[in-house]
């Protein structure tokens, strides 16, 4: 027996970054760096931290209602929910589950997706699934991290870098062509080492000693990482564009995953997109993991940038390695 599948759209997006604000300056005082080097290597002017008594699902909640609030909806209408993180409140329970609890979501589903940076579009595909299928009608994907606490703030390779924050949309059911169009899912787990945390889990076990060689923070050969990351990233736009019947000259709105402005500019260029048609929000959230592109696509949907009809693509890299695109109608 064959179905019909159901068209997925966004019908509510929301966000949360923490108050505090670490400027290039104070990064200064920390590690052998400078505002200018930061600046001109990776686009970063700041980034936000979160507090000490604040985890991941915390981040994740307020983004979460914020979502809620602006579809219109009840957290007791939430069928699903997906969490993307590389910073899980702890190893298990998976953090979605705490954000369940705490939004009221008594009616949903819950689970964590890991796919490093590239979490959000892996989850907003496999949420979109669930509403193809008619399994689910409302759908919440999250992309939340709290990087600070992973972290290492004597290692100058990394620690300017990375910031805090948390973006949701909610997924439901339209009748509308203005929905997920396409979406394709890549991993070429032969990078696996170029970004990880080396201690912690089954291979590694926490011990004394892996904390003390700092085997519980983020470890990135930053070359390796930024070179694949030139080579896929255009990639996937083209190959999401293709299987959504566009063409290049059909992409209205290019939403990169914010690692380094370098790298985003290097993608706009292969696409030949004009960096207006880009959001670029590096410079004051520096790469904050899977929450950056719900985050850059909240701020295009208020300032406007996004309007009815555009053809939006999203896309994604990051540890595992893993990359992947979403091309939206909106
Ligand atoms: N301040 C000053 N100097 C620095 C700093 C710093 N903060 N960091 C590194 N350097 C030095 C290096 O030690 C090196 O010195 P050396 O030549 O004496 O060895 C020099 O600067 C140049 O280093 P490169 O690595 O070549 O610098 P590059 O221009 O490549 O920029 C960067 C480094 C910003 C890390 C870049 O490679 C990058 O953005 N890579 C991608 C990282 C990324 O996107 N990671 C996240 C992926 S998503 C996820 O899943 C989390």
């Amino acid at each position: 027996m064959s179905r019909e599948l159901i068209n997925a759209g966004i019908a509510g997006t929301g966000t949360y970054v923490p108050e505090r604000v670490l400027y290039n300056s104070q990064l200064e005082e920390l590690v052998d760096t400078s505002d200018e080097w930061i600046r001109s290597r990776s686009g970063i002017r700041e980034r936000r931290i979160a507090r000490p008594d604040q985890a991941t699902s915390d981040l994740a909640v307020a983004a979460g209602e914020r979502a809620l609030e602006n579809a219109g909806m009840a957290p007791e209408e939430v069928d699903l929910i997906i969490t993307a993180t590389n910073t899980p409140d702890m190893f298990f329970p998976a953090t979605a589950c705490l954000v369940q609890e705490k939004l009221g979501a008594k009616n949903a589903g819950a689970f964590d997706l890991a796919a490093g940076c590239t979490g959000f579009i892996y989850a907003l595909a496999t949420g979109s699934q669930f509403i193809a299928t008619g399994s689910c009608r409302t759908v919440l994907v999250i992309g939340a991290e709290n990087l600070s606490k992973i972290t290492n703030w004597k290692d100058r390779n990394t620690c300017v870098l990375f910031g805090d924050g948390a973006g949701a949309v909610v997924l439901r059911p339209t009748v509308e062509d203005r929905c997920i169009l396409s979406f394709k899912l890549r991993a070429d787990g032969a990078g696996a080492l170029h970004l990880h945390m080396p201690a912690g889990g089954s291979r590694q076990p926490a011990t004394r000693e892996t904390v003390g060689q700092n085997k519980h923070y983020i470890h990135m050969n930053g070359r390796e990482v930024f070179k694949f990351a030139v080579r896929v990233m255009g990639e996937a736009a083209e190959e999401v564009l293709a299987l959504a019947g566009l063409s290049k000259s059909d992409l209205d709105f290019f939403i990169p995953h914010q690692a380094n402005i370098r790298i985003v500019k290097a993608a706009a260029r292969r696409l030949g997109l004009p960096m207006e048609k880009v959001l670029v929000n590096v410079d004051r959230y520096g790469n904050t993991s899977t929450a950056s592109i719900p985050l850059a696509l909240e701020e295009a949907l208020q300032s406007g940038r996004i309007k009815k009809g555009d053809n939006v693509v999203m896309v994604g890299f990051g540890a595992g390695l893993t990359w992947g695109a979403v091309a939206i109608k909106w």
